[in-house]
C-alpha cells in the first residue's frame, strides 16, 4: 500500500533529523499547502527537499479560510480542514507513489496535517497508510535560545494560543507557552516574566526577555523588523508569573 509520511522539518534545513532526511528521501514526491504566491513557509520547505535529496514538491493552492467568522471558529476551521482534504486527495488521486508532508516545527503541536491525513485515510478513495515523525518545535526553539527550562523544578508548562490567553490567566495558569500570537495584549501582566522570540531559526531571528512591563516597546519594535527582513513574521513566548 502507498504511504504518506508526515515530517516534523523543525524551522528549516538545519533542523532535520538523520530520521526525518532518510524519510524524506524514500518518498516520491512532497506535498505542500501554498497560501500566497510569495510563500515563505512554501520556500522553506523547498529549501528542504533541495538539500535532502532533491525531492519534486507539488505545491497545491490552499483553500480560503472563512475570517469573516470570528464567533464560529471551530466551525470555519472544519470547513477550511475539509477543503483542505478534498484538494490532497485530488492530487492523491492523479499522482501515483509515496508521499510526504512537511510540517513545521514539530506535527504535534497547532498543526492540523495529521487530521487531515487522518481524514484521508478514513475516507478511503486514496488507499493509504501513514506514520508521523517528530521535529523541533518553536516551544524547543524559543527554550533553548534563552537558554532556559520550560518551567520552573517540577511544576506544569500550559501551552495555549493569543486567543486563549486570557482563559488560561482566568483558571490560574502561570506559566504559559503562547504561540499564534496576532498581537501582545498583555495588559496586567507587566510584573511577569517574558521570553519572547521571532523567526526562530532564520537569519531574521529576534528575540527579547525581561520584566513585561520594561520590554514591551522592544518586543514591537523587533516583531516589526523581523517581519520587515523577511516579509512574514512568527513570534512564540513564554510567560511567568514571578513570585
Ligand atoms: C501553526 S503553529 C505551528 C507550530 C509548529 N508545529 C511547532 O511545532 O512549532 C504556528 C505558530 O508557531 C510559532 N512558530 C512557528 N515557527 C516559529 C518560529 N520560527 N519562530 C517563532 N515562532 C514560531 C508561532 O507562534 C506561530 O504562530
Amino acid at each position: 500500500m502507498r504511504r504518506i509520511r508526515v515530517l516534523g522539518v523543525g524551522m528549516g534545513p538545519q533542523h532535520v533529523t538523520p530520521e526525518v532526511a532518510e524519510a524524506l528521501r524514500s518518498v516520491d514526491y512532497v506535498l505542500a499547502a501554498q497560501k500566497s504566491s510569495q510563500d515563505g513557509l512554501l520556500e522553506a520547505r523547498r529549501e528542504i527537499c533541495r538539500v535532502h535529496g532533491d525531492v519534486p514538491l507539488v505545491a497545491v493552492p490552499d483553500p480560503e479560510r472563512d475570517r469573516d467568522a470570528p464567533r464560529d471558529y471551530p466551525r470555519a476551521v472544519a470547513d477550511w480542514h475539509e477543503a483542505r482534504v478534498a484538494a490532497y486527495e485530488q492530487v492523491l488521486l492523479e499522482r501515483p507513489g509515496d508521499v510526504a508532508f512537511l510540517v513545521w516545527g514539530d506535527p504535534s503541536l497547532y498543526d492540523s496535517t495529521i487530521r487531515i491525513v487522518e481524514s484521508i485515510h478514513a475516507r478511503g478513495r486514496a488507499q493509504v497508510e501513514y506514520d508521523v515523525l517528530p521535529g523541533i518545535s518553536a516551544v524547543q526553539l524559543l527554550a533553548a535560545r534563552h537558554r532556559i527550562v520550560l518551567h520552573e523544578v517540577g511544576r506544569p508548562l500550559h501551552v495555549t494560543t493569543s486567543r486563549l490567553l486570557r482563559e488560561a490567566l482566568e483558571t490560574g495558569q502561570d506559566n504559559i507557552a503562547v504561540l499564534l500570537n496576532a498581537r501582545l495584549e498583555l495588559d496586567g501582566l507587566e510584573d511577569w516574566q517574558i521570553w519572547w522570540g521571532a523567526n526562530l531559526g532564520t537569519p531574521d531571528e529576534a528575540l527579547v526577555a525581561g520584566r513585561v512591563g520594561d520590554v514591551l516597546a522592544e518586543i514591537d519594535t523587533a516583531r516589526a523588523k523581523a517581519k520587515e527582513a523577511a516579509g512574514w513574521v512568527m513570534d512564540i513566548y513564554l510567560l511567568r508569573r514571578v513570585s
